[in-house]
């Protein structure tokens, strides 16, 4: 029976909604961090006392003295990458030997899923998505097609070695029959993963295991999810979307820590909307306002450093994420981005063919029919940057929140309104909410 709470915390959105900062900062109340789906695709940016860190694969909690990160087996993961990230955050002073877990169970990306990603993206008749070009895709198709090469067999020279002279020989077929592309060299590749299989192997354990024991020994788990709803392969905009189970479910298979022992979800939105890549965006907003929000929030992608997308709050699917996930909690950051704002539209119902209707369509296609009803709510016009306290808010500002709130149908326990760690305040229920999830970990420390 576990002792241990756990919350999991996920983008309500199309991601970047800022999971790696409140991630960070709720890591204060948690023994452990771990990351349950997707890959070097994520880009999780943390600021502690003005200083950047770009988290992709390692766990955000890392930064965070006695917190540990965890890899887990719903990821995938890029060893080339990892080893880049690793030795940037040693660089910076992040201890990581000791502190990093990587399951035996996690897919291993290979250049191969990069290639077959690039040459299909740009191929003529096919429907581009607007990957990050990280080899996601191609990875997890393997993982499903049960031909993927996993963490423990990246560390069994022998099978890594068969692995890829096999998968080699068939991907550069299938490239150069399908895309044309130029064949990769499977001696060089296994070169580069043996020496990359060196360097991970201390961080490589059974990871379900050890969360499971982290949890029955009282310790506190939080799940930092990557991506977003809207971007998760079975309830996103499909198929504009991700290859992963970003929502809360894939905690639980991502990790290997049952459902049962899921305490809380939180889900992180941005007080506006954004989207990186193609699809279906109801509330964009094309002109100068959209434009705005894309200089005052920065909204150029932490990986790719694509412009986003940007737009207006839409709560039929803010009301979507919270069905899917269970979002019991809900953040929402970069209020300080809507500051400088006569009026804030917000989009609080679809119409099809003038019919209001609560649906989420299914196609890409059904969000073309989409008209939306939107509510302009006065703004502010003065800075909420950096604000800690509810109270401090405009009354503005502080009505846009309650509306948001009444409308998601979930509680607001946290707002952020700026980039950094302080830039940050929180409703007391949440609060004394988190307190009691750590308090497991406190009694489990006191007793060491
Ligand atoms: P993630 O992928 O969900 O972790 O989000 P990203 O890090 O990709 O993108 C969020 C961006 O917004 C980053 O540049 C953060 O530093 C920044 N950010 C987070 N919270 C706030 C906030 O409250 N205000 C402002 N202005 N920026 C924020
Ligand atoms: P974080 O964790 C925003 C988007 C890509 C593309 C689609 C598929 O930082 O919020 P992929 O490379 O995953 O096959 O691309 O998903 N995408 C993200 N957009 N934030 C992310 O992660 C994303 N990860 C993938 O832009 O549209
Ligand atoms: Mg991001």
């Amino acid at each position: 029976m576990n002792k241990g709470k756990t919350a999991v915390i996920i983008g309500a959105q199309w991601g970047d909604e800022g999971k790696g900062k409140i991630v960070d900062v709720l890591s204060e109340n948690f023994s452990m961090v771990a990351r349950y789906a997707g890959g070097h695709n994520a880009g999780h940016t943390v600021i502690i006392n003005g200083k950047k860190f770009i988290l992709q694969l390692v766990p955000s909690g890392v930064l965070r003295p006695g917190c540990r990160g965890v890899i887990g087996n719903g990821v995938v993961l890029d060893p080339v990458a990892l080893l880049k990230e690793i030795a940037n955050l040693r660089a910076a002073g992040v201890t990581i030997d000791g502190n990093l877990f990587v399951s035996n169970r996690a897919q291993v990306i290979l250049p191969y899923h990069r290639m077959i990603e690039l040459a299909a993206e740009n191929a003529p008749g096919r429907v581009k998505i607007g990957t990050t070009s990280r080899g996601i895709g191609p990875a997890y198709e393997d993982k499903m097609g049960r031909r993927g090469l996993r963490v423990a067999d990246l560390l069994d020279l022998e099978l890594l070695k068969t692995h890829i002279e096999n998968a080699v020989h068939e991907k550069n077929m299938i490239a150069h029959a399908l895309f044309n592309s130029e064949p990769l060299d499977a001696d060089k590749m296994y070169k580069e993963y043996a020496d990359a299989s060196a360097q991970i192997a201390p961080f490589v354990c059974d990871t379900a295991a050890l969360l499971n024991q982290a949890l029955a020994g009282g310790e506190s788990v939080m799940f930092e999810g990557a991506q977003g709803t809207m971007l998760d392969i079975d309830h996103g905009t499909y198929p504009f979307v991700t290859s992963s189970s970003s929502t809360s479910g894939g905690a639980a298979t991502g990790t290997g820590v049952a459902p049962t022992a899921i305490s809380t979800v939180i889900g992180v939105t941005k007080a506006y909307c954004t989207r990186v890549g193609g699809g279906p965006f109801p509330t964009e907003a094309l002109d100068a306002l959209g434009d705005q929000l894309r200089a005052r929030g920065n909204e150029f992608g932490a990986v790719t450093g694509r412009p986003r997308r940007c737009g207006w709050l839409d709560l039929p699917l803010l009301r979507y994420a919270g069905m899917i996930n269970g979002i019991s909690w809900l953040v929402v950051t970069k209020l300080d981005v809507l500051d400088e704002l006569a009026e804030i539209p917000i989009c609080v119902g679809y119409k099809i063919n003038g019919k209001k209707t609560a649906e989420i369509p299914a196609q890409a296609s059904g969000y073309d029919q989409i008209e939306c009803v939107y509510k302009k709510m006065p703004g502010w016009r003065t800075s909420t940057q950096g604000i800690t306290q509810m109270e401090k808010l405009p009354k503005a500002a502080r009505e846009y929140l309650a509306f948001v709130e009444k409308e998601s149908g979930a509680r607001i326990g946290m707002v952020s309104t700026g980039p950094g760690r302080e830039q940050t305040m929180f409703v007391d229920e949440f609060s004394a909410g988190l307190r009691a999830l750590a308090e497991p970990r406190t009694r489990a420390q006191a007793r060491i």
